[in-house]
């Protein structure tokens, strides 16, 4: 990537999207317009703190965090203090931001940055559910076609759910937001849990961030030992999966990934399945193809990158 690729981060960390602000932030060819909080893994109230507070682990108190939607379009707001603990940034002790955070409503900041680039220049990194992101093309449909891209962490076929049976948690979480997103005609790029369940932190993979010996490398490390441990017992895997850093990565090496371009729907109707993501891996249906679905990563490669780049933090 020769030029410097300008992004929006929508998030609700949480450690993995942790992970992957500190990706963005330690990357060159990135440049972080802003961060926009929504309420996810826990409520907004600690994501938009925990956002700042991994800008001022990164060394960057200049970044403009937003905070966003208070609960999903639809339905109640659903949250897995179980995996990320209570603060949902639990592992490491980071001091409380001295960083402002933003005046400006993270949707209106979305719409105004989106009217005001160039147009097809601004990409936007979804990593939490993806409410603020439908409540910006509502507010300003003129939005849609001047994204160049929404690459997403979110969604799952093949490998089922990890929060129903047929459900991935951002997905579950505001399935209303994911269908408008996924009907708006933006070019998608997503990580579904069939890629992301191959990027596991391994014992020896997290004793490498810590190895760096820096404050973000410990932190990391204090981070992901935490993280993985709810999915280690689940999936009976040595680490769990690291979901959101795979946006990051892929702006950065796309040749990591591997998928095809699909078409994919999300149940909004039913309970049993409610944020199933429906992928039409074979193109069974005459349904528009609206999203390049991940389902393939070098785990190796991508872990080489992630620890190359925390060590410039
Ligand atoms: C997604 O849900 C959250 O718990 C993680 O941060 C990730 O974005 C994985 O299903
Ligand atoms: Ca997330």
């Amino acid at each position: 990537m020769a030029e410097v690729t300008p992004i929006i981060i929508d998030t609700d960390p949480g450690q993995d999207d942790a992970v992957a602000i500190l990706l963005a932030l330690a990357s060159p060819e990135i440049d972080v317009l802003g961060i926009t909080a929504v309420a996810g893994n826990v409520p907004l109230r600690l994501t938009e703190k925990n956002a700042r507070k991994i800008c001022e682990l990164a060394g960057r108190p200049d970044i403009k965090v937003f905070s966003g939607a208070i609960r999903p379009m639809v339905r109640n707001l659903v949250t897995a203090e179980e995996v990320h603990g209570k603060t949902g940034l639990n592992g490491p002790e980071l001091p409380d931001p001295k960083m402002p955070l933003q005046d400006q409503y993270a949707v209106d900041f979305i719409v105004e940055t989106l009217m005001r680039e160039e147009s097809g220049t601004v990409t936007l990194c979804a990593l939490g559910p993806l409410t603020n992101i439908a409540q910006a093309l509502i507010r300003e449909p003129k939005i849609a076609p001047r994204i160049k891209q929404l690459v997403l962490m979110g969604g799952g076929f093949f490998e089922g759910g990890n929060v129903t049976p047929t459900a991935e948690f951002n997905i579950y979480v505001d399935p209303h937001a994911a269908d408008v997103v996924l009907k708006s005609g933006i070019q998608i790029t997503m990580m579904p849990l069939d890629c992301t369940h191959k990027a596991l932190t391994t014992a020896k993979r997290t004793a490498s961030f810590r190895n760096l010996g820096s404050k973000v490398g410990v932190a990391v490390a204090d981070m992901l030992e935490f993280f993985e441990r709810f999915d280690e017992q689940k999936y009976g895997t040595d680490g769990g999966p690291l979901h959101d850093p795979c946006v990051i990565a892929w702006l950065l090496k796309p040749e990591l990934f591997e998928g095809r371009n699909i078409n994919v729907t999300v149940e909004t109707a039913s309970e049993l399945t409610m944020g199933m993501t429906v992928a039409d891996w074979w193109g069974v249906t005459k349904r528009p193809k609206n999203v390049t679905y991940m389902r393939d990563i070098d785990h190796e490669g991508f872990f080489n990158l992630l620890v190359e780049r925390l060590g410039r933090l």
